[in-house]
């Protein structure tokens, strides 16, 4: 199974803040997240899964939570409370690729099971007083750039560079 870590990153590796809110809106971006996880299971914080809730369709997200007793929006969706169980239960679900969409506190539990980072950094510098950030992965040098698309700017929307990255050696 391959595991993708997929997100959205401003200046300085921000991805939202710490009140639970992305501070942009980015069209572009939107369209390209729903068409990459379109069908697919999702490995999901407990704090993304709420703001998200009413998003997941046809996709099956993993909510990761300590809490026992946290309950779901829908049946179909699944509980998990650590990421190697997360994994375990993708895998017996014949899952081929699990995304993992956040929080911050998810994408660092999970960067060291990921084979692909797919990033989509925003040429945005915003000023968050509570910023959560992507983890520093490129600094254990396990990484390298496998593909970079760029995106110019839209009606309102700054321009911004895909990144897809993959671990060295696999
Ligand atoms: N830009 C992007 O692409 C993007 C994508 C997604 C989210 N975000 C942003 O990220 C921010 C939220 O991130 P966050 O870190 O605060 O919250 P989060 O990662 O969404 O959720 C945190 C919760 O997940 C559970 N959890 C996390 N790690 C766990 C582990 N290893 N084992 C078991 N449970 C675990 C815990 O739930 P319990 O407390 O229930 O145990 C924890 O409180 C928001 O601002 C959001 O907008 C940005």
């Amino acid at each position: 199974m391959i595991v993708t870590l997929i997100a959205a990153l401003a200046g300085d590796r921000v991805i939202g803040e710490a009140s639970g809110r992305i501070p942009w809106d980015h069209p572009r971006d939107r369209d390209h997240f729903r068409a990459r996880t379109a069908g697919h299971w999702l490995l999901v914080g407990r704090s993304t899964y709420a703001e998200m809730e009413g998003w997941f369709g046809e996709r099956t997200p993993i909510v990761l939570t300590r809490d026992a007793a946290f309950h779901p929006f829908s049946p179909a969706h699944r509980l998990a409370s650590s990421v190697p169980a997360a994994l375990d239960l993708a895998r017996a679900n014949g899952v081929t690729e699990l995304f993992v969409c956040g929080g911050a506190t998810v994408y660092a539990a999970s960067l060291p099971h990921a084979d692909r980072i797919i990033l989509t950094r925003l040429s945005l510098s915003l000023q968050v007083s509570e910023p959560v950030h992507f983890p520093d992965f490129a600094s254990d040098g396990g990484w390298r750039l496998q593909s970079l698309e760029h995106w110019p700017a839209g009606e309102g929307t700054s321009p911004a560079r895909l990144e897809t990255h993959v671990r060295t050696g696999k």
